[in-house]
């Protein structure tokens, strides 16, 4: 049977991109994974969570196992509106939708906003799976790249005015992770988050900020988009998989109502009211700021024993942007071709992933490889640069 002959057009076309999560490669047993994006297993609240499970059923019986939920799915976005409010965002119940993850969110909104018309802004680099997502889309973007102080507005500026002056598409949608952005780990400064949004303004575009790592901040760092977003252009996403636990799947978009209607008629129920009911009675339990920065710090720790690693086992010549807060460092190793790094990296006993993941053409980012230190240990992120450092001279020796 032609299975293909059965799919519509817009699922054939997007199944011609490359297959998503190519940048997961088969890690050896007991290779240290700097290359995850995960929370630290020792951060994840594996008790407090039993116990918070335990309890809700105690109370709710069967009400979390339905459709509906329980009345405990509503405390879970009282909960979510006042964590945004904390970060100056303020929104209405109805102007908020609970998602399965960041990811679902992003495909909610890339559904009701894109078609195969749409032309979409990206940052250069970018979180590969949101590439993945609107790739099932449009195969129409402008990709803006990004510097130590996020995405660098005036490029955005020159090409909208080129666009325009040529009579080209302008983008609808613009999508980028101001705060401690994946892979960089840069965060976009205040001025050209205003520029940015003046230019929303300017060329009637809306913008998807996803905050996923926004509340990891090691020291101040400038508010939301959505905090500075006068007119409703930003349509907010969040989630709890970087704070708490991916495996819950619960993020969530903060929009003007309008929006929010049209992307609930779509996420229908795709969603799981028992893990909402659960973290909600979770987030009920815990005092939520004392466990940030609980979490701030291990992560702050984790990131300072790494930079101060690479400071000592990689060459002078390899370079990268410190991060003020998130999971990662994104590294420059120039001569090299870090996908053939990553080979001998392995057989060294460490991962990375190779940058040229991020971009949409796989022949930018190459000397680029983006490095974590969620997951692993501190002992672990120490022995695997060392490992890394001695991929890195074995490469450039033999070049
Ligand atoms: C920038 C960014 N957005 C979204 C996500 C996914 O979040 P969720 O687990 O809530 O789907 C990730 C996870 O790696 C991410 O890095």
């Amino acid at each position: 049977m032609n299975v293909q002959s059965y799919f519509s057009k817009n699922i054939i076309d997007a199944l011609k991109n490359n297959p998503p999560g190519e940048w997961m490669t088969d890690i050896p047993n007991g290779c240290i994974r700097l290359n995850s994006g995960y929370p630290a297993p020792e951060l994840i609240p594996v008790h407090q969570f039993k116990e918070s499970v335990v309890r809700l059923l105690e109370k709710e019986q069967d009400l979390p196992f339905h459709y509906l939920g329980s009345p405990g799915m509503e405390n879970l976005k009282q909960s979510i509106q006042k964590r945004l409010s904390e970060r100056g965002i303020t929104v209405l119940e109805e102007e908020l939708l609970i998602t399965s993850g960041a990811c679902q969110a992003i495909d909610l909104i890339a559904r009701i906003l894109v078609d195969d018309e749409t032309v979409i802004a990206i940052e250069a680099p970018t979180y590969m799976e949101a590439l993945e997502v609107f790739q099932n889309y449009t195969k129409r973007f402008i990709s803006i790249p990004v510097d130590e102080q996020g995405m660098q507005t005036h490029v955005l500026e020159e090409v909208l005015a080129e666009r325009e002056s040529r009579g080209k598409p302008l983008p609808c949608l613009l999508y980028t992770i101001p705060t401690f952005q994946n892979p960089t780990g840069t965060t976009m400064k205040e001025d050209r988050r205003q520029h940015l949004l003046d230019l929303a303004e300017k060329y009637n575009f809306l913008i998807l900020e996803d905050d996923a790592y926004g509340e990891l901040n090691f020291r101040k760092c400038p508010p939301p988009l959505k905090a500075m977003d006068r007119e409703g252009r930003v349509l907010y996403v969040g989630s709890l998989s970087k704070v708490v636990a991916p495996g819950l799947r619960i993020g969530w978009i903060a929009g003007l109502p309008d929006f929010i209607t049209a992307l609930a008629w779509f996420k229908k129920d795709l969603d799981h009211p028992f893990a909402q009911a659960s973290m909600a009675t979770f987030l009920e339990s815990i005092d939520f700021e004392k466990w940030l920065n609980y979490i701030r710090s291990t992560y702050q720790l984790k990131s300072s024993i790494l930079i101060s690693a690479m400071k000592q086992h990689l060459p002078k010549s390899v370079t990268w942007y410190e991060p003020e807060g998130g999971y990662f460092v994104w590294v420059k190793i120039t001569g090299i071709n870090t996908s053939e790094l990553l080979i001998h990296a392995l057989s060294e006993g460490v991962s990375f992933v190779p940058g040229k993941y991020f971009f949409l053409d796989h022949n930018n980012g190459t000397a680029f490889l983006r490095l974590s230190f969620s997951y692993a240990n501190k002992n672990e992120i120490v022995e695997g640069i060392q490992k890394l450092g001695k991929a890195v001279k074995l490469v450039l020796n033999n070049s």
